[in-house]
This record gives structure tokens, sequence and C-alpha cells, in this order.
């Protein structure tokens, strides 16, 4: 056990959740899903239909293209797929989506998109291919169909006002026909969890029905049994299968107060500055867009209390999004004992003097908060295992967290066996890209089932 500054423990004793903390969060969540699927208004977390019936089984054949809007990254794939028994190969470009673009106007987002397609596609010598596409946007949206979504709100720093409520397969749709001399259909509208799903259904089998991406945000989706979606009318808007995706949207829990008890000072700094006050609390606790951000205020109070550096101070700390979430990782990622990760990143926050005792704590610091965020995250998923009330079942995680974060699926996995009942066999399996691939895979699934 690590002896550290008692300044620091009990900065840290308020980011430790014990048992009954999480079980309390978990409950809450089953609460508000239930209430989710009952009702359209009036829960903190939405369980919005997603109008996709099926999850991919394996056979699907063919070449297929996904769009995939994930924060600040724009990643464009082509995905070929060669039947059972075959693992898909893929070509990726990514793109970034410039800041002024999050918060500037509709038009200039689509135009944006659609001139990276052209470009993709120009790359691959498909401009003729007409291939279908799949569109992943990965925030909140109401479906009407799987190939049109109304956005709810924005997340994950957009703002772009003149899109709300509206259909951005439509939006999408006007921006390929001014800019494009070629043909493209979008097949299919999800969101990202939605392709994280699907992806790992295709790789891990059917025994997988639940999607968890811990990315910018934190969000699932699940396969639930159409007749449980109480809320939704299947005759009225002409769905006749017997399952639905639903996506949870949980990033919203704690809108109504439910994680008032936990937030410490940091995490209401970390929200009083960004673009959606009071909300999408999830994504604020457990998301690699916030994380960093709580790291740097915490080690920002720990110089003012001069424990860290010797209270020498350090400007570069004062500076929001100073610390991103990459340092957690790399941090976390050596030896314990060794820093020389550490040793670097108090360089580049050109701090004069530093030694191991600072590296301790700043390790300490990243683990904690990082520990916080996958403990609320495996709470919500196990509130989803205790829902689906199933013995046996694979998890699709994916994001930048799963993929890049050294600890993280180990921590996230040790949190979950504590909280879920032993009866339950669950397993996290993770699928890189999955998103994305997911998206071309659904587009598929959509041409197979003629949706
Ligand atoms: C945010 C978005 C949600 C998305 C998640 C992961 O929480 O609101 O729709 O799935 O981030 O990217």
């Amino acid at each position: 056990m690590k002896v550290l500054p008692p300044e620091v423990e009990e900065i840290l004793a308020k980011f430790r959740l014990n048992r009954e903390q999480l079980q309390e969060i978990s409950e809450k969540v089953e609460q508000q899903m239930k209430m989710g699927l009952a009702k359209t208004q009036g829960s903190s977390i939405a369980m919005l239909p997603s109008y996709v019936p099926a999850l991919p089984d394996g056979t699907e054949t063919g070449k297929y293209v996904a769009i995939d809007l994930s924060g600040k990254n724009l990643r464009i794939m082509l995905l070929t797929m060669n039947g059972a028994g075959t693992t898909p190969t893929h070509e990726t470009v990514n793109y970034i989506v410039a800041n002024h673009v999050m918060k500037g106007t509709g038009d200039q987002l689509f135009t944006f998109i659609v001139n990276c397609l052209q470009r993709f596609l120009q790359e691959f010598g498909l401009v003729d291919a007409n291939l279908p596409i799949g569109f992943v946007f990965s925030y909140p949206c109401e479906l009407l169909s799987i190939r049109s979504a109304r956005l709810l709100w924005w997340t994950k720093g957009f703002d772009i006002k003149d899109c709300l409520q509206r259909d951005i397969v439509a939006l999408l749709e006007e921006a390929l026909e001014m800019n494009m001399s070629t043909k493209v259909s979008i097949k299919a509208v999800m969101n990202d969890t939605v392709g994280q799903l699907a992806a790992a259904a295709h790789k891990y089998g059917p025994e997988c029905t639940i999607g968890v991406v811990i990315g910018y945000g934190c969000n699932s989706s699940y396969l639930e049994k159409t007749s449980r979606i109480t809320k939704f009318d299947a005759k009225a808007r002409g769905y006749d299968h017997d399952n639905m995706i639903v996506v949870t949207e949980w990033e919203e829990f704690g809108k109504h107060g439910e994680l008032d008890d936990i937030l410490t000072q940091f995490d209401r700094e970390v929200d009083a500055a960004s673009v959606h006050k009071g909300k999408q609390l999830i994504d604020k606790l457990c998301g690699a867009l916030y994380i960093g951000e709580v790291v740097r205020r915490v080690l920002s109070q720990l110089v003012l209390d001069r424990v860290l550096f010797e209270g020498q101070s350090c400007e570069k700390l004062d500076e929001d999004e100073s610390f991103p979430t990459k340092y957690i990782s790399e941090i976390l990622g050596e030896e314990e004992g060794v820093f020389k990760a550490c040793r670097r990143i108090c360089e580049e926050l050109e701090v004069e003097m530093h030694g191991t005792g600072d590296y301790i704590i700043i390790r300490e610091v990243c683990d904690v908060i990082s520990r916080r965020g996958a403990s609320i995250v495996a709470a919500a998923i196990s509130a989803l295992l205790r829902h689906l009330e199933l013995s046996s079942v694979k998890i699709g995680v994916g994001g930048a967290l799963i993929q890049f974060h050294p600890t993280y699926h180990q921590m996230l996995k040790e949190k979950l066996e504590e909280l879920t009942p032993i009866t339950m066999k669950f397993e996290l399996v993770p699928a890189d890209e999955g998103s994305c691939q997911g998206a071309a895979l659904i587009a598929a699934v959509a041409e197979r089932l003629k949706l």
C-alpha cells in the first residue's frame, strides 16, 4: 500500500465509490431503464428504438461503406465481406472535424462529410460503384425508420443549433445531392453503440446481445423484445419484428439529481465549463472527452495545496484541456515504479522541478479517476444484465478507453463481477473499429431483410 500525503488521500477518498454506492446507482439505473421503456418522457434514460430488428449472422457478403461521426473524428470505411467463416477486410480513413464546424451550421458539417466521402471514394476508385452506406451518428436521435433519425440534442462538445430536431439522414442526402456527381444510398442510420453491438455479434456470435461504447462519451444498446418496449406502438409504426435493438442513452442518467451524492467539486467544475451544463453526467464521469479534465483539475488543486511539485506553480495545468485523457493511458501503461512517461508529461506541462514523489501522486490520481469511471459503467451494465435476466451473455465493448487505456478492461471486468449476481454469466468481448464495421454490417442486414 502506497503512503500518500493526507491532502491527496482526502481528495481521492471522494472519488472512491464503495459497493453500496455502486449498487444504489445500479438499482436507480435499472428503474430508469424500465421507465424509459414504458414512457417517452420522464425517465433520465431515454431507451430509444433503433428500428434494427436483427444482428448480422455472419453470412453477409459484398462491399459496403460506413460513415462514422463520433466526436471530433469522422471515419470512413470500406468493408468487404466474403460470407460465412471468413473475416471481413477493411480500409479506413480518419478525418478530423474542425472546432468551428462542431459549433457552426448544419450546412458546414454535412458539406464537410460529403467532401470527405467524395475524396474517399476517389482514393479507392469507387466513385461509380454506387455502394450501399451505413451511417453512424453517435448522438441521441429519435428514429422514425431505419433510414430516418431526428436529432434530439447534441453531446460531446457539438453545438450546431440548426440541426436540432431535423432528420440527419435527410440533411446528409441533401448535401450529397448538392455536392456529389455520383449516386450513393444510405441504407441505415444508427447510434455508434448499435454498430459496436453488430460488429461484436458478427465476430463472437449470437450470444452477444449488448454493445457498450466507452469513447469520448459512454452509452449502450442491446437486443430487446419488441413487446417489452411498451411505449412503442409497433403496429402503428408498421414494425412487425419480434425484436429490436434499443439504444439506452444512459449518459443522461443523473440529470434528475441521481448522481448528486457522488459528484465532487471537480466534477461540478468540469460540468460548469462544458457546452451542455447539467447534462450527460455519465459521459463527464466516465468518457474520454472529460476524465483528463477531471484529473487536471485535481492536480491543479494539489499544486495549490503545495503537495505536488513542492508548491511551484504550474500555469499549464490551469489551462483547459492541457491534460488530455491519452496522458492517463500513457501513465498507467508503465510498470509500477517506472515513470518515463510521467516525467515527459511533467516536462510538457513545463514544470521546472519534479521527482518520484510527484509521479506517484499523479499516477494514483489517474488510477482512482479511471477506476471510478469503470465502476460506474460496471454498475450500469449490471443494471442491464438484471433487466435482461439472461443466464449467459457476451457484451461487445469498444471505444477509446477500451482500445487504449491499459487497465480499463480489467477494472471493468472486476467491478462487473463484484456487482453482478453469480448466476449470470457474462463475458466482455472487444471489437476494435466496432462502430464503423458494424454500420456496414447493419446496412447489409437492412438489405437482406429488405427494410
Ligand atoms: C455520447 C452520445 C451517445 C454515444 C456515446 C458514445 O454519450 O450522446 O449517443 O453513443 O457518446 O459515443
